[in-house]
């Protein structure tokens, strides 16, 4: 068993932020770019209606669709419960989990499946589940407070929903969610899309983090203002699917799809396969517009990565490393080891992509609507408050929006900290950061804002309710961190 730095957890911990201050010095020389992105004069702010409209009608177009229902209804229960067994031999860390797993269940389901899920609470604790980057009915969305009442220990609830997307999503409580999820309870829910290709092999790769004290127990103190204070709560042990460093056998030839989903509390990753160049396909479950190299990207908690990766043909009997670069030290976090064996055949067909994305330079001309600042101040019941517009949640004021009209929002990040912002229920374009256009060709729904950083986006809202805008660092989520979009 490894552990990553240090002798103790609180070690461990103190190393990983001086590698992180380091990168937080990186950001602000160059922004937190994703691919294709690239600086240009500042924005000028035009008002004019037929620019707008053609706005809507391209991103209506990519998102407004209606799905076919396929009649098929997957029905399942999720029970959360304490697990009786552990995790991580030899420690045996005791975890929560849905259906007794750990990674949590992966759900696959077609396009035009509905899924009815059934939630039975056995926690001691009040729970609930967030379908994130799933297009729901807002009573589906898991929200406490917002969209549903807490599900009470021993109680149970109905989630039933027909996504309207093809994707990699995942699922999660939205109750004190700093200590659910890093206990153990998250799944994956995967969309088929029958139309795109065949890989060799489909793999679902869940990054995670856990910070385990000296017995090897989940240390269970959670909200801390150590971790209020910095980017939240970064574990000592880095695992993929519940195991440190895990193999995966390939063949040589094989082409693999890869999703990759950051279900950590805090932990932002870097994935790099040294050597290599996969191409991203989709971002967030979405596919992108036009497929490109996996080398600037991050992965922040909450995001997705699907991966085209093709397993070189003359590499019989070597190891292929997923590595993080993020942090100071580059971290080994999975191993494909390439049989011995002949080189399989390698499906042939070009990546797939999104049939259509809006493209419009009229974009970068459109005003601001709403600025969010995001910031932190003391006091509160956790010591520090992590806030929006100086509102914390649950006191906060919901921005009305209309649905199928443009806006423009901003983060602000007057904080020195790292904050993805996730909105519920939408998906966005990335459009500028630091007030300059940048062009990122495919959506979002959760955009890692760095340190004093500001990141503008184009939103156009399809579906009407109050859907929760928070930054997905649990415990500033928790100290305050979440607001709300109410679309009319
Ligand atoms: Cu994974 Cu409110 O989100
Ligand atoms: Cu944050």
């Amino acid at each position: 068993m490894k552990k990553l730095h240090g002798k103790n957890a609180c070690d461990g911990f103190v190393w990983l932020k001086l590698g992180q201050i380091v990168r937080c010095l990186m950001f602000s020389f160059v922004g937190l770019c994703g691919v294709d992105c690239f600086a240009e004069g500042k924005t000028t702010v035009i008002q004019n209606q037929a620019v707008l409209s053609n706005i809507e009608d391209g991103y209506l177009t990519a998102l407004g669709g209606t799905v076919i229902d396929s009649g098929r209804i997957h029905r399942l229960d999720l029970v959360a419960a304490e697990s009786q067994s552990g995790v991580m031999a030899p420690y045996r860390a005791k975890v929560w989990t849905y259906n007794g797993k750990i990674p949590g269940p992966v759900i696959r389901i077609q396009l035009g499946d509905t899924l009815e899920v059934n939630l039975i609470n056995k926690l001691k604790q009040p729970t609930s589940i967030h379908w994130h980057g799933v297009r729901v009915p807002n009573a589906a969305d898991g929200v406490p407070g917002l969209t549903q009442q807490a599900v009470a220990s021993g109680a149970g609830y109905i989630y039933r929903f027909t996504p309207k997307d093809a994707g990699t999503f995942w699922f999660h409580p939205h109750v004190k969610s700093s200590e659910q999820i890093e206990k153990g309870l998250h799944g994956v829910l995967i969309v088929e899309d029958p139309k795109q290709p065949r890989f060799s092999q489909d793999l679902v790769w869940i990054l995670d983090d856990w910070l385990l004290d000296r017995k090897g127990q989940i240390v269970d103190r959670f909200v801390t203002r150590h971790d209020l204070a910095h980017d939240g709560r970064w574990g000592n042990f880095v695992t993929i699917n519940g195991q440190q460093q895990p193999s995966f056998s390939v063949h040589p030839g094989e082409r693999l799809r890869i999703r990759l989903v950051n279900v950590a509390n805090g932990r932002v990753f870097a994935p790099r396969f040294p050597g290599l160049t996969p191409k991203v396909i989709a971002v967030d479950g979405m596919l992108v517009a036009k497929p490109f190299p996996l080398d600037q990207l991050f992965l922040a908690p909450g995001n997705r990565l699907d991966l085209d990766l093709l397993v070189p043909k003359d590499y019989q009997g070597k190891n292929l490393e997923l590595v993080d670069e993020f942090s100071r030290d580059t971290l080994s976090l999975a191993r494909l080891a390439v049989s011995n064996v002949q080189a399989v055949e390698t499906p042939d067909f070009s990546s797939p992509h999104a049939d259509y994305f809006p493209d419009s330079e009229q974009l970068h001309a459109t005003p601001v609507y709403h600025d969010f600042q995001l910031n932190a101040e003391r006091g509160g019941y956790y010591g520090i408050t992590w806030t929006i517009d100086t509102e914390a949640w649950p006191k906060v004021t919901p921005l009305k929006l209309q649905h199928g009209k443009f806006y423009r929002l901003r983060f602000s990040n007057l904080s020195s900290r790292l904050h993805p912002m996730h909105i519920h229920g939408q998906f966005f374009q990335v459009i500028a950061r630091r007030e300059k256009p940048v062009h990122e060709n495919y959506w979002r729904d959760t955009v890692l804002i760095g340190p004093k950083e500001s990141v503008d986006i184009g939103l156009v809202p399809v579906d009407k309710g109050n859907w929760a805008n928070h930054c997905h660092i649990l415990e500033h989520a928790e100290a305050g961190m979440m607001g709300v979009i109410k679309v009319e």
